[in-house]
């Protein structure tokens, strides 16, 4: 197999899964890379967690072979606890080490990490020295745009990135203030890309294939990286290879690979996660496999009672069944 560098990732226009808290597991990574994802990120993970062996934190830093190339993130506010993780981490043989400057969420930030830190940029430079002078793995920052509005920082905060042998930066262009609200704002992706010499990544609101090839022509940006739209809409990563690269793409409203790839996402939870925890877990996808279809509701409301795997499959291709007759009846002469 071909070794990864971060040149050969960057020569391709890679399109990359985001690291999601409570999304990117085994399961949907898998899926993604399925449909074509270049790159992939496991969900943040705490340094002192993993320093402590936890071991909810050491199932989420479990890669794959086949998942590769793949990022595992990690948070923390200190430069020597961020380092000892990154030891740890380092013996999972990750292609990259990402670290996250960018979380708003009060249980990170409101502990000084994640956006945080971006009010104390000397505190950043410590941190990324120590983990990239600790490691042989190349080592990645993912950032926002500053603290709040007041405080937008980002043209210095990636020098600093550069400075301290960061290997390629993730903007997602908001500040820790705005969360999730309004539009994040490209430009300065496009304005940031003008003044780093490592690679960047663009990243937030590419919510279809058209937006996805907007913020390449728009930004100039090396890749792009898709969150909220890839748990909606796996299919994302092939549809934009395809528009890419034919100008169009298939639009897969057909149940039957909406079916298919529903149950192999069901499988790869009951493998990787186990089949209780799997089961309970994987609820929270059926609203987009199945989105608009008749008796959903009444689906749900009866899987939410199963607990065993073959009792949720067969559910699965009962709803398929059901929508798949009704569609067929509905079809004119
Ligand atoms: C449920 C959820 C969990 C997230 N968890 C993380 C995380 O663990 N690490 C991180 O850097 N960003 C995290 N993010 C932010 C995303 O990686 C991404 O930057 C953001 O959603 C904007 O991209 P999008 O518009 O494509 O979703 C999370 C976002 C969501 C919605």
């Amino acid at each position: 197999m071909d070794s990864f560098s971060i040149e050969k990732l960057f020569s391709q226009k890679p399109v990359a899964l985001a690291p999601m808290d409570g999304y990117t597991n085994i399961p949907l990574r898998l899926i993604v890379k399925e449909t074509g994802a270049d790159l992939l990120f496991t969900e943040f993970v705490n340094s002192d967690a993993i320093i402590h062996s936890s071991s909810k934190s050491l199932q989420k830093i479990r890669i794959l072979k086949r998942e590769r190339p793949v990022a595992i993130q990690i948070f923390g506010k200190s430069p020597e606890k961020m380092s000892e993780a990154a030891k740890i981490v380092e013996q999972f043989d990750p292609d990259i080490i990402d670290l996250n400057f960018g979380c708003p969420a009060p249980k990170v930030a409101g502990h000084g990490s994640g956006s945080a830190l971006l009010r104390d940029l000397p505190l950043v430079s410590k941190i990324c020295e120590a983990v990239v002078g600790s490691v042989r793995t190349p080592v990645s920052a993912k950032t926002r745009l500053g603290w709040d509005e007041n405080s937008v920082n980002i043209f210095q905060t990636a020098k600093i990135f550069e400075e301290s042998g960061i290997s390629f930066i993730t903007l997602h262009p908001r500040t820790r203030s705005q969360k999730f609200s309004g539009r994040s704002d490209w430009s300065y992706i496009q304005e940031l890309k003008t003044r780093v010499s490592v690679p960047l990544f663009g990243n937030g609101d590419i919510c279809s294939p058209e937006d996805a090839v907007k913020m390449f022509k728009e930004t100039g940006c090396d890749g792009i990286m898709i969150g909220r739209e890839a748990v909606k809409n796996p299919w994302i990563f092939m549809q934009i290879k395809q528009l890419i690269e034919k100008g169009s793409y298939s639009d897969l409203t057909d149940l039957d690979i909406r079916k298919k790839m529903c149950l192999r996402h069901l499988d790869l939870y009951v493998e990787y996660i186990g089949e209780k925890k799997g089961i309970l877990e994987m609820r929270k996808y059926y609203q987009n496999y199945f989105k608009g279809i008749n008796n959903l509701k009444t689906f749900r409301q009866k899987i939410f009672k199963m607990d065993e795997l073959e009792d949720v499959r067969s559910a699965i291709n009962n709803l398929y069944d059901e929508n798949y007759k009704t569609m067929t009846n509905q079809k004119g002469p």
